[in-house]
């Protein structure tokens, strides 16, 4: 029986693919502050400093792949809805097949206006210099959303989780809000299942499925479409 699933992923995803978590041991977050790349004041205070933190990890995503687990939940379209609520920037899901991605957090290979956020530009092979300028005559930004600015697609990604047949939840340390609190809008009737190596705390009603998300993916989505 064709089922609603619904996947709410994280930087975990994309690091058997070769990007970086941004809390693991090797994490971003680790080797940069968040106040010096990832905030309105960063870009005020330094914007070559942002622009060149972004540049870098657009040019690493554009030399690696996606990997089994993003390909797996590529072929499950065949056989259930999947839509895939994303907190990552990378456009792994994409490259493997998904169609049905909703970035809560922005997306790295594009840019927009610093002056009206409605105007969205795809970088292809460019990455963001100083003086790159929107129609509008104001400086390109990454399409990326920095703490203290409002996480996208809120609406529609809740309503998707509410609808949740099945919820996958991987590679994310749940530590990021409002992103986190999503996954509790999953009513009762939903299976829950959360993929990582280790966890903190499990959420209510979620089966640990432990271990990374090239492993545990393909297995148990090739449970869902016999
Ligand atoms: N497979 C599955 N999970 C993994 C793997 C793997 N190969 N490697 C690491 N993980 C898990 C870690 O155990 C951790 O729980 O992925 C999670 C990564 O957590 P974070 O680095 O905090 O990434 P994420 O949860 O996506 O961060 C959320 O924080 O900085 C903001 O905007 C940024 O979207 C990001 C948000």
């Amino acid at each position: 029986m064709r089922e609603k699933v619904v996947v709410f992923s994280g930087a975990g995803i994309s690091a058997e693919s070769g990007l970086p978590t941004f809390r693991g041991a090797d994490g971003l977050w680790r080797n940069h502050s968040v106040y010096d790349v990832a905030t309105p004041e960063a870009w005020a205070r330094d914007p070559q400093l942002v622009l060149d933190f972004y540049n870098e990890r657009r040019q690493l995503l554009r030399r690696v792949q996606p990997n089994a687990a993003h390909r797996a939940l590529a072929a499950l379209e065949q056989y259930h809805e999947v839509v895939i609520v994303t907190q990552n920037v990378d456009d792994l899901h994409e490259r493997a097949g998904s169609r049905g991605v909703i970035h809560l957090h922005g997306e790295l290979m594009k840019a927009r206006s610093s002056e009206r956020e409605t105007l969205v530009y795809p970088l292809g092979e460019r990455d963001i210099q100083l003086g790159d300028l929107c129609e509008l005559g104001s400086q390109l930004r990454p399409h990326v959303v920095w703490f203290g600015e409002s996480v996208h697609n809120t609406d529609q990604a809740c309503n998707h989780i509410a609808q949740a047949d099945k919820l996958l939840v991987v590679g994310t340390s749940l530590s990021v809000y409002p992103a986190a609190g999503f996954i509790t809008l999953a009513p009762d009737k939903t299976e829950r299942y959360l993929i990582a190596p280790e966890v903190d705390s499990l959420p209510d009603g979620f089966v640990w499925l432990k271990g990374t998300a090239a492993e545990q993916i393909p297995p148990l989505l090739q449970s869902w479409m016999n």
